[in-house]
């Protein structure tokens, strides 16, 4: 990726990070915080990065040790002549990664399912219909909340999974809290006098994390417990668990495959230096992430943690994005995808909630109507019906079951107002296997 001919010392993003030791992910972060700049911008449109800038990255990095909130480092950095004014923004024609279409300020996120790529669009979709309060049901990573709450909504996150409830805390329910150098300090350190315990150490051995990682963990877990402001303990989780999900091989928990991160073989991508980046680091970047997005929008934002159909109160608008089944009718199972960050505010009771017979140790749990495509027509229909005296918003995919067919006469036998929309009409995208977004407006 180098730009050899120019100069050895020029780099494009990819090899940046690589030389840098961070992820791409965490480059780009630096890029927006303005800590630091690429120097130039090649006629195709590439971002060019000095040997200063990764001078200027390992300075942060030993600064980051310290725990200095990112004010701090600017002031540091700026002390040192390693900041200057910013470069007026440049407009890549292309994507060059991943980032949400959005000016919001919603922290990175690797979660399936999650739409942050789709909120402008589902934005420009419902933004003409009148209301004021709004519920997204199967909330997830809560960035369809969150950009509702910016748009001055009176939000209500839910998820039936206490770690994503957790999330829907964070962002959307908490207003003003954010985690100070302090806060991070009494996280990230082992304390004199505590006796830290040794679950995940135990019981987790060469299954997700190294040992080293695993009392890492421990450690982190219990030092949330020390925290007394519940917001603040929400920030730390999620952190946590942006932590643990950027480190893992395709970003799950599915199966036993640490050797994946640890065999010699020769990979393509930046993941390796991802994987192999110590927790702290992640943790710190996602908590300054996360401490950026936190905001009011003047009225009272809800998280909540229930089964939908458990859920009581009228909202104007509902916005339902269920787990996905594929036409082959294997549907995504969230627990078993993330039950190690179920088990981490479970834990307490987490070696009661194992499943033992399984190699990577997920949680018992029977099989979700959302995922079972034998019931999911009658679950879309109960969901529908339930909440018939709202609009009604759904996210779906083209090759889903239900199809969209289905789920369009499902919709018409309580709405007469029924559009179906498809991304691909809004902008150019490629689709994936065949499968399209689409979007349901009903009200
Ligand atoms: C497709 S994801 C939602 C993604 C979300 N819109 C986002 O952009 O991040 C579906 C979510 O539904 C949640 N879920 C599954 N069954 C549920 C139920 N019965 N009640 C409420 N939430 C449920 C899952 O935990 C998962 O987070």
């Amino acid at each position: 990726m180098t730009k050899k001919s120019k100069s050895a010392q020029e780099y494009k993003i990819g090899e940046f990070a690589r030389k840098a030791g961070v992820p791409v992910s965490t480059v780009n972060y630096y890029v927006k915080q303005g800590l630091i700049q690429p120097q130039a911008t090649t006629p195709s449109g590439y971002r060019i990065f000095s040997e200063d800038g990764l001078r200027t990255v390992s300075t942060i990095r030993e600064l980051q040790t310290e725990y200095l909130p990112l004010d701090e480092i600017k002031k540091q950095l700026r002390q040192k002549g390693r900041l200057r004014g910013r470069l007026p923004q440049m407009s890549l024609p292309f994507e060059e990664f991943e980032l949400a279409p959005v000016t919001f300020r919603f922290p990175s996120t690797r979660y399936q399912g999650s739409k942050l790529k789709l909120v402008e669009w589902i934005w420009q979709n419902i933004k003409h219909l009148r209301f004021e309060t709004a519920l997204d049901a199967f909330g997830g990573t809560g960035c369809v909340a969150y950009m509702l709450k910016t748009k001055n909504k009176e939000v209500t996150y839910n998820d039936i999974l206490r770690f994503n409830h957790y999330i829907g805390l964070a962002l959307i329910e908490n207003d003003k809290e954010t985690l100070s150098s302090d806060d991070l300090r009494l996280l990230l350190t082992k304390h004199k006098g505590v006796k830290y315990p040794t679950f995940i150490y135990d019981a987790f051995h060469d299954i997700y994390f190294t040992d080293e990682e695993n009392s890492w963990l421990d450690m982190v877990v219990r030092n949330i417990q020390f925290l007394k402001n519940r917001y603040k303990q929400a920030l730390a989780y999620y952190a946590l668990f942006q932590a643990c999900i950027i480190k893992r091989p395709y970003n799950l928990f599915h199966r036993k495959n640490l050797y994946i991160r640890t065999a010699e073989v020769k990979r393509s991508f930046g993941n390796k230096i991802t994987w192999d980046t110590p927790f702290a680091v992640h943790f710190v970047r996602f908590v300054e992430e996360s401490n950026e997005s936190v905001f009011s929008n003047g009225r009272k934002a809800r998280a909540l943690n229930l089964d939908v159909f458990d859920m009581d109160g009228q909202y104007d608008l509902v916005y339902i994005d269920t787990p996905y089944i594929s036409s082959k009718g294997v549907g995504v199972d969230y627990l078993e995808f993330y039950h190690f960050l179920e088990g981490i505010v479970n834990y307490d009771k987490w070696s009661t909630l194992i499943n033992h017979k399984v190699k990577h140790k997920s949680l018992e749990h029977e099989k979700s109507l959302w995922t079972d495509k034998n019931r999911i027509h009658d679950a879309f229909d109960r969901l529908f019906h339930k909440f018939r005296d709202s609009i009604l918003v759904v996210s779906y995919r083209s090759d889903g079951v239900p199809t969209d067919s289905e789920l369009m006469r499902l919709l018409r036998k309580y709405k007469r107002d029924v559009v179906e929309l498809n991304r691909k009409d809004y902008k150019y995208v490629l689709s994936n296997n065949g499968s399209e977004e689409l979007l349901f407006v009903a009200a």
